[in-house]
């Protein structure tokens, strides 16, 4: 496979005649590539929920698509009863997860697009709400792009740089955020090593960061979660990427269960930790991260997927949050599609997109 072959992959898109959303099922890679179809409301809500669809940015795509398939079958006869199916669909769609707020975001832009047109005929509102999912997905590419590029003025020829989850093309559009340096680096003749954390429990790590990186030709060791610390230690780490579901305005980030035990790793090592955040990630209704909900998933997680036989006893309890929250003094700098955001996060931030909040 080429670099282009992994960087522009087709991870969510809508069909050809615009019914249905069209993604690769992530749960089952990388031992298979399978696409779906989809367009009832319980098959679009059940690929955010068992993560067939998943990356922040990727879900607030795939929801965009996915309501405005949902809109485009009404058979509502005026506006309020077209705008009550919507919001129906849209409060289902975004009970999906909780934590990345892309999905949340993208939903209530496609509710605005409705709300800006309804002095307009049904069908013209459905036209505007296919050319906003069409503009939330072509933006996020020139987020993915231009943050990829950012990425570069923080790294040398032959860094080692670690990762923790897939913050990658799948997660995304194109280059990816925490992966999309290193696959533009590359392009551009640069080497870097990459070493994958696996990402206990769903593996995103070892199942999807691997796979592109190895698929891309990018020099890459996968290792387990508790191996972060050695390979630290052993100097072959010079920065930490990764991605994010939610930044606070302080900074705050969650992302994925176990990101903050790499901060704290690497600041021990005194190794640089960077999130790299597309704009759409950041949330200023969250002052900081005990604001955020951390969404937590079902046990079987941890005690069965993946294993031939339950690796516990049934009755074991079990604690499964899906995120954790890295403090904003754990992170080096939060690259984001305008720039690089360094401490304070409250002023950095809000410098480049105070215009949001
Ligand atoms: O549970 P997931 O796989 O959806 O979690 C995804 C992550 O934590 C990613 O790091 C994050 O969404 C950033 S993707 C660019």
């Amino acid at each position: 496979m080429s670099i282009e072959s992994v960087t522009h992959i087709d991870n969510v898109k809508l069909s050809e005649n615009g019914s249905a959303v069209v993604i690769i099922d992530q749960s089952l890679l990388p031992n298979e590539t399978v696409y779906l179809t989809l367009d009832k409301a319980e098959d679009l809500w059940e690929a955010i929920y068992s993560l067939r669809v998943r990356g922040a940015p990727a879900i607030g795509i795939f929801a965009a698509y996915a309501i405005y398939v949902l809109s485009a079958r009404t058979k509502a006869e005026s506006f309020e009863e077209f705008y009550a199916e919507f919001s129906k669909n849209r409060d289902y769609l975004d009970s999906s997860r909780p934590t990345a707020v892309n999905l949340h975001t993208m939903l209530w832009r496609m509710d605005a697009a409705v709300r800006e047109n309804r002095e307009k005929k049904i069908p013209e509102i459905i036209a505007a709400l296919k050319d906003e999912a069409l503009k939330i997905h072509r933006e996020d590419m020139d987020m993915c792009r231009a943050i990829s590029e950012y990425g570069l003025e923080l790294v040398k020829d032959g860094f080692g740089i670690l990762t923790h989850c897939n913050a990658g093309p799948l997660a995304t559009s194109r280059y990816g955020t925490g992966l999309g340096t290193i696959f533009l680096g590359k392009e551009r003749g640069m080497e870097f090593h990459a070493w994958v954390d696996e990402t206990r429990p769903l593996l995103q790590g070892a199942r999807l960061t691997s796979y592109e990186l190895q698929k891309a030709g990018v020099d890459c060791t996968l290792i387990c979660d508790n191996m972060a610390s050695i390979v630290m230690k052993e100097g072959k780490i010079n920065a930490c990427f990764v991605g994010c579901d939610r930044v606070a305005a302080n900074g705050d980030t969650a992302n994925k269960i176990g990101t903050s035990g790499v901060a704290i790793l690497a600041k021990h090592y005194g190794i640089p930790f960077y999130v790299f955040c597309p704009s759409s990630t950041i949330d200023f209704d969250c002052k900081t991260g005990a604001d955020i909900k951390i969404e937590e998933r079902n046990p079987d997680e941890i005690k069965t997927k993946f294993f031939e036989k339950p690796v516990a006893l049934p009755e074991v309890k079990c604690y499964n949050p899906a995120f954790d929250v890295t403090d904003a003094d754990l992170i080096t700098a939060i690259v984001t599609e305008k720039g690089i955001c360094r401490a304070p996060y409250t002023e950095s931030l809000a410098a480049l997109f105070g215009d949001r909040k």
